[in-house]
């Protein structure tokens, strides 16, 4: 297998889409890091992973925080001594609410959480990448970022900065063997939706035209696929997982 011997790091990675992807890309042979601020999480998930035979670690990681991502990058390095793919997964939703009901310590930990923690994590692995050549990564960004979501300005914003981070980025590192790209899923079945209203929620998932929410699994495929070889000629991307809500 192509990514035999090669390490990639899930950061939200102790369920939802973050543990759906790194199920995904071990099943393609990559030795996963499982990184959350939820550790007890985490590690469950990692244990019910080398049950089934995967190679997988747990770390402890708060992406919002510079030394935190620092020390979860090397503690990944000590462990395997490389990160191949690194898939900016952890995030939250916030709570709905028109914009002047949005409280700045709502903003500050929206832009701290869902956008500066891309430009931590990339800090943290992409000297490793450059140096070897090669890496590929994959943000996590939302429909909400391409589209907007009223009642979720602070979210939608961020996400809009995910998609804008990752052209730029792929564009800064092409010349290094190194691929960035994004996802951008409409509304997935995963625990993240209880921060919202069923209101919000319902809204989201009229303007799907599959007609249904995504499943994690579904956006897993897209990301297992973006951190691949076959897309070896794919990179500044923003892949939509969402049911067809956007055209473009
Ligand atoms: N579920 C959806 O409808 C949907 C739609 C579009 C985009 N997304 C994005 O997908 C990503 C994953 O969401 P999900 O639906 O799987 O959510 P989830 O709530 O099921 O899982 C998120 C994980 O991230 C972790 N996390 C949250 N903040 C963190 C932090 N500061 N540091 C480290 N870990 C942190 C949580 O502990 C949790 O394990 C998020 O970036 C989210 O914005 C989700």
């Amino acid at each position: 297998m192509e990514s035999q011997g090669k390490v990639a790091v899930v950061t939200g990675g102790a369920r939802g889409i973050g543990r759906a992807t790194a199920e995904a890309l071990s099943r393609e042979g990559y030795t996963l890091a499982l990184a959350d601020r939820d550790l007890a999480a985490a590690q469950e998930a990692a244990a019910e992973m080398s049950a089934a035979g995967r190679t997988v670690m747990a770390v402890e990681a708060d992406v919002a925080d510079r030394a935190g991502v620092e020390r979860m990058a090397q503690a990944i390095l000590d462990s395997h001594g490389r990160i191949d793919v690194l898939v900016n997964n952890a995030g939250i939703a916030g709570r709905a609410a028109p914009l002047l009901e949005v409280k700045e310590s709502e903003w500050d930990e929206m832009m701290a959480v869902d956008l500066k923690s891309i430009y931590l994590c990339c800090r943290a692995v992409l000297t490793g990448m450059i140096e070897r050549g090669s890496g590929a990564i994959i943000n996590v960004a939302s429909i909400a970022g391409k589209e907007g979501n009223p009642n979720m300005i602070p979210y939608s914003t961020a996400k809009a900065g995910v998609i804008g981070f990752t052209k730029a980025l792929a564009k800064e590192v092409a010349g290094q063997g190194i691929r960035v790209n994004a996802v951008a899923p409409a509304v997935i079945e995963t625990g993240i939706l209880r921060q919202l209203t069923p209101e919000q929620v319902e809204y989201m998932k009229t303007r799907v035209p599959l007609g249904r929410l995504g499943q994690p699994e579904e956006v897993a495929a897209v990301i297992a696929f973006l951190a691949s070889e076959k897309a070896s000629f794919v990179t500044g991307q923003c892949y939509d997982v969402s049911g067809g809500r956007a055209t473009y």
